[in-house]
């Protein structure tokens, strides 16, 4: 049984087709990225998918049809992490990741001892631990995204959902953050969807692409499947070569110009 089943579907923003006829299964520990250019409907996709959109056709977390599911039962599914989360300021780095853990707590009750000793190991994994006690606003673009996905770690959630979530992290924080995600899957079978602009991160770390081009998925399959330098340069309209590296995935590399892309470098 597939972790996640995304059948036939369809979004509309303001009249509008965003997303048509898109479908998609990851396995339980799979890690599925959803590439494509600006405005491909990426992130309406993962929006749809977590609930946060009204859609047409089928989305199921572990065989579990999402539609009409209380918001708190889904939120234990999963979890999603937008791509410009908007957060409130004067929280603390410490209150924020604890509300990973609402989706958990009884009505009356407040987060009890072993709520807080998860949110602390997320923040702990995403080394925002040491800014337990500061406010969101004082913090960097890669601290802040850094602290919603310890939010997101510390739901406990079956499968995340992140948009673009290293576009803000410097290359070291990218791989601590990529390699953390790629740990939790192999080591809990948590099950990854990510939209990522860098389409060799992409292939390096998921299992499956799926290429959506004007809300249509145009390819989809591993990355030596998808990452060819024809069809990126048809959907993005780009000019790259392509190689493989000593794993077999693909290198994706912009090139400057149409003679550097003939000759190589002049
Ligand atoms: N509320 C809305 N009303 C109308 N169009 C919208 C609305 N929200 C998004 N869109 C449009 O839907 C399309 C898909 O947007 P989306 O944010 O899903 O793209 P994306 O693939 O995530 O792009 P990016 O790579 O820039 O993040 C875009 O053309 C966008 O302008
Ligand atoms: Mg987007």
């Amino acid at each position: 049984m597939s972790a996640l089943t995304v059948d036939g579907v369809d979004v509309d923003l303001d009249g509008r087709a965003v997303v048509r006829e898109v479908s998609c299964a990851v396995d339980s520990g799979g890690w599925l990225a959803v590439i494509g250019p600006n405005g491909a409907g990426k992130s309406t996709l993962l929006r749809a998918v977590a609930g946060l959109l009204p859609r047409r056709g089928r989305v199921a977390v572990d065989g579990a049809d999402t539609r009409g599911m209380p918001g708190r039962e889904l939120a234990r599914l999963l979890a999603f992490v937008p791509q410009s989360p908007i957060l409130p300021p004067d929280m603390t780095v410490a209150e924020y990741v604890l509300l990973g853990r609402t989706p958990y707590l009884g009505y009356l009750g407040g987060p009890g001892r072993h709520d807080r000793l998860v949110a602390d190991e997320a923040a702990e994994q995403l080394d925002v631990a040491r800014f337990a006690e500061r406010r969101l606003v004082t913090l960097s673009g890669g601290e802040r995204q850094r602290v919603v996905l310890a939010r997101a770690l510390a739901q406990e959630p079956r499968l995340v959902l992140l948009d673009e979530p290293t576009s803000a992290l410097d290359i070291g924080h990218q791989q601590q953050v990529l390699d953390l995600v790629d740990d939790l899957r192999r080591a809990q079978g948590l099950t990854v969807v990510t939209t990522l602009h860098d389409l060799t991160t992409a292939g390096q770390y998921a299992d499956r692409l799926v290429l959506l081009d004007e809300g249509r998925v145009k390819a989809s399959g591993p990355a030596p499947e998808v990452l060819s330098e024809a069809l990126i340069s048809d959907v993005y309209a780009a000019r790259v070569r392509v190689t493989v590296d000593g794993h077999g995935r693909p290198v994706v590399t912009p090139l400057r110009d149409r003679a550097a892309a003939e000759g190589g470098p002049r």
